[in-house]
């Protein structure tokens, strides 16, 4: 037998017991007469201590121990003297008798503990080592207790887990595909799913009726904290339902896990929010609610009065942004910049601090009366003593550059707590967007998503102001899943097509399987997809989902682990009939 125990299971109410325990030594203390070994795995750490003289052959042969040392100790637990209230075990010790080193480690190149002298890069490297750290590692195990309650709520809702492949189609999706080549068909690709959209569409024609699964995701896009190029998604697709009925099955989910994980409740049922009234108060489709500071639109108001900045601007709009005495001149240069980066893009900001004693002090004050600015105070919830906040420019830029404002003030004004969560859901996005680079419309979600029925009339009239059927689970500003109910009539499919700019040959040759499969009976259905790994990160109470995947990716996509993606063999590139354009053949 390797154990009889684990690290950190261990209490007073076993004084007296003969154990035996494996592990790795993550430090030793030599203090002469006694060696102190701290044993770790998995499950904690617990003390063992070795007497010079009760047994000298085995204190020295301890002493010897190295970090990482994987070893076996058998002995005797016993209360120790002076306790450590901070671990679980830390009120016994192991007197050993027996220790056996099961395996040498050479010094690991960083330490393994919770203040790590180990830099990112190093620490990806070897992550194998860092997932020893019980920071790492309990983010690994939140993962797993987060898909266990998930399986555990779309079982009792009736949902079938359904594997899908992984070498698919390319098709026209959102980002680009990573491709596989064929060798067994020379010139051909596989391509690794973005999501198994289409295919959980085939399941409902199968009459699955409730699909899910938890499913790997390939997208080749640029990278993010909340982004890798291999994520995981709560996959999820049910027929015979209209949206009000999806949003309380996936609204069930959201409430399951909070409950189980975080264990939090709410009492009221989530918001629901259109795409428009998003953008227009919080200049975003993924607002943080945790805080109000609300956008009020003041073109009307703001414009006419001969000020440059906001007679060129298509769009005027501010925030009241909490007390004037907490900002210096120097901190809102800072702030005029920050919406002025090309990242923000808005034309400029002005600054209109209402003092106090209620008279108004603005860079802009010659080109306004006391009444102007008291009506702007008015529309934004501004009293005496507050500052106000106003964004100039296009409207496809200002708005979002204000949203991006409202985050960081709300960041500086310590509003947006964290361990608080203010889950929504954002609705009724348009179906399309239009792409000036290449002028033509693009499908906003994905090419399947419905219209709302009551815009059915615009597709061809005034296709930018269809609204889609489409909805966002957003929480604390970040969108944790999305999904939409989907066309499932041919000629509705066909129109899409058409408006999306796709001929009736292109559609055929990309979505053919389930233009045909929709020949024979598709049910109503709609659904959604969670990103798994931003769920997890957040009840972890981070922004990267680096740390809460085992392997991931750097931000350019490698696994420094691995080393990858890497060269491979002339021979296999033979075999997949691949040539590197502009390297000579052999
Ligand atoms: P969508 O593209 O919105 O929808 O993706 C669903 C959710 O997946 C997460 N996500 C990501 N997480 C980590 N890294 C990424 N690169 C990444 N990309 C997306 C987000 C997002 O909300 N098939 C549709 C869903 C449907 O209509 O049912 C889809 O994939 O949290």
């Amino acid at each position: 037998m390797y154990r009889t125990h684990t690290c950190g299971e261990l209490s007073l109410s076993s004084a007296g017991t003969e154990v035996i325990l494996c592990g790795w030594v993550q430090k030793s203390r030599d203090l002469g007469g006694m060696t102190f070994v701290d044993l770790r795995d998995r499950y904690g750490i617990t003390q063992l201590v070795f007497n010079m003289e009760e047994n000298t052959d085995l204190c020295g042969r301890a002493r010897k121990l190295g970090r990482e040392f994987v070893i076996q100790a058998k002995g005797t637990v016993r209360e120790r003297s002076n306790k450590n209230r901070n671990i679980p075990t830390g009120e016994i010790e192991i007197a050993v008798d027996e220790l056996t080193i099961l395996n040498r480690s050479e010094i690991p190149p960083f330490t393994i503990e919770e203040d790590t002298d180990g830099g990112e890069e190093l620490r990806m490297k070897f992550r194998y080592l860092d997932l020893r750290r019980s920071s790492v590692r309990n983010n690994i195990i939140l993962r797993h207790k987060v898909a266990q309650e998930v399986r555990r709520y779309m079982d009792s809702e009736g949902f079938i887990e359904v594997e899908t492949p992984v070498l698919i189609k390319s098709t026209p999706e959102g980002a680009r595909d990573f491709v596989v080549p064929s060798r067994m068909q020379p010139g051909t690709f596989y391509a690794l799913p973005q999501s198994p959209q289409t295919l959980k569409q085939l399941l409902m024609v199968s009459g699955f009726d409730k699909y899910f699964q938890i499913v790997r995701c390939f997208r080749d896009e640029d990278l993010r904290a909340d982004r890798q190029p291999e994520f995981t998604q709560i996959d999820c697709e049910m027929s015979f339902a209209g949206r009000d009925e999806i949003l309380d099955t996936f609204e069930g989910l959201a409430r399951h896990l909070f409950k189980q994980i975080k264990n939090i409740g709410f009492s009221e049922p989530f918001r629901k929010i259109s795409y428009h009234e998003a953008m227009s108060f919080y200049g975003t489709d993924k607002p943080d609610l945790r805080f109000q500071m609300k956008i009020s639109e003041l073109t009307d108001l703001a414009k006419g009065h001969d000020f440059p900045l906001f007679d060129s601007s298509e769009y005027i709009g501010g925030i009241c942004a909490g007390s004037c005495s907490e900002y210096s001149r120097r901190q809102t240069d800072e702030l005029t910049e920050f919406v002025k980066r090309p990242q923000a893009g808005a034309k400029g900001l002005v600054v209109v601090r209402y003092e106090t004693d209620g008279t108004f002090r603005s860079p802009a004050e010659k080109f306004f009366s006391s009444q102007d600015f008291t009506d702007w105070a008015a529309l934004m919830d501004a009293k005496p003593g507050d500052l106000m906040l106003i964004v100039a420019g296009d409207k496809r830029r200002a708005q979002p550059a204000l949203g991006e404002l409202r985050l960081e003030m709300g960041s500086r004004l310590g509003l947006r707590v964290k361990g608080e969560f203010v889950p929504l859901w954002v609705v009724d996005f348009p179906l399309l967007e239009w792409d000036e680079e290449t002028r033509r419309f693009y499908a906003m979600h994905h090419p399947f998503t419905s219209p709302k029925p009551e815009d059915l009339g615009l597709m061809e009239t005034d296709p930018a102001r269809v609204r889609a059927d489409a909805y966002d689970l957003v929480i604390n500003g970040v969108e944790i899943g999305g999904g939409s109910v989907r066309i499932h009539d041919a000629e509705i499919q066909k129109l899409m097509f058409k408006v999306l700019g796709f001929s009736g040959k292109e559609a055929e040759e990309q979505f053919g399987f389930l233009l045909n499969a929709f020949r024979y009976g598709a049910p109503p259905h709609g659904g959604i997809a969670f990103g798994f790994d931003r769920w997890v990160a957040m009840f972890g109470g981070q922004d990267s989902i680096r740390d809460f995947i085992a392997f991931p990716k750097n931000n350019s996509g490698r696994d420094v682990m691995l080393d990858t993606p890497s060269r491979i063999s002339e021979k296999q590139m033979e075999e997949l009939h691949i040539k590197i354009a502009g390297e000579k053949g052999k």
